[in-house]
């Protein structure tokens, strides 16, 4: 690539944004496979990669959650994210891993929460957009996905009984579920059972035997909690959406890479940053 008049990187940045498309017509492809455009030349294969950067798409339709984009769901969404709470010792939160000041990871080779979590953290920027959660895909929603770490005894060691009993019992919790989701409905059982879920690798286990103890209806009644506060959570990781700064940041690392002829080895990387620019 050889730059003329136009710094490289701003015309990085205008290829970023979709104006390569427009000045890099067919016609404009030498005979010897090179692209012109605003005075610079490129390779076919550097031309190619700079085409690959797009801007980010609007976030999925999530047609499972209707609160997806519903400003009460975010906020709730929001609170239990930070609360420590959903704990079984009260320490620890999403956030604890997931930690805003390190772009949503615990900085970590591998998570540790109650205990040791065999998995690194991964980033919750632009999450919304993955098609499969978890590193292995073994949950297909956000929602589905937020109950994992909140059961996990390595991550948060809680279970949904135990948060289904902190909504009924905690007024502004309640009045927050009960706004979004409608009259939370109360169990056959009583409130000497704390806590219960499934725990389908130990079928003698104390809390899956609890589990079973309960009435069908109130298993459905605690899922159908437990699911509608990760639908709020949902909500509130949809908006974690990479900045315009930190895009550009990531821009001018790229331009510098690219300037200096390693973007062509480096073509998942150019892909990213085009993820990035909003
Ligand atoms: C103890 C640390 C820890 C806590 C607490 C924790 N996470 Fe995670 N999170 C992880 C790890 C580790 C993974 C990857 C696990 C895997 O792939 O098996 C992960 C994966 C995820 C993913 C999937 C992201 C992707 O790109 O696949 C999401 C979303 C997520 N966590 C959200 C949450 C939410 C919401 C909470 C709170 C309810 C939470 N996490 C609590 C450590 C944690």
């Amino acid at each position: 690539m050889r730059p003329h008049g136009m710094q490289a990187k701003q015309f990085l940045y205008l290829a970023a944004a979709g104006l390569l498309t427009v000045s890099c017509s067919r016609r404009d492809v030498s005979p010897a496979g090179t692209f012109s455009a605003n005075g610079i030349e490129f390779t076919a294969a550097e031309a190619a990669q700079i085409l690959k950067l797009t801007p980010l798409p609007d976030l999925p339709h999530d047609p499972r959650n209707r609160h997806s984009s519903d400003a009460r769901a975010v906020a709730l969404g929001r609170q239990l994210f930070y609360d420590p709470r959903l704990s079984a010792n009260g320490s620890i939160s999403c956030a604890t891993c997931h930690d805003p000041s390190r772009h949503w990871t615990d900085g970590k080779r591998v998570a540790e929460g109650l205990g040791r979590v065999a998995r690194n953290t991964p980033t919750l920027w632009n999450v919304a957009y993955n098609r499969w959660q978890f590193w292995d895909g073994r949950r297909d929603t956000l929602w589905a996905q937020s109950v994992a770490p909140i059961e996990n005894v390595n991550e948060m060691g809680s279970n949904r009984l135990r948060i289904y009993w902190r909504v009924a019992e905690e007024p502004g919790m309640r009045r927050a579920y009960e706004d979004l989701f409608g009259s939370l409905p109360a169990l056959d059982s009583g409130k000497e059972t704390r806590d219960a879920r499934p725990v389908a690798e130990d079928p003698r286990h104390p809390m899956h035997r609890a589990w079973l103890a309960l009435t069908d209806a109130d298993r459905d009644r605690v899922n159908r909690c437990m699911s509608n506060l990760g639908k709020a959570v949902e909500a509130f990781e949809r908006t974690l959406i990479t900045p315009e700064a930190a895009a550009r940041k990531s821009l001018g690392a790229f331009a510098a890479l690219a300037s200096s002829g390693i973007c062509s080895k480096m073509v998942s990387e150019c892909a990213t940053v085009g993820k990035l620019i909003a």
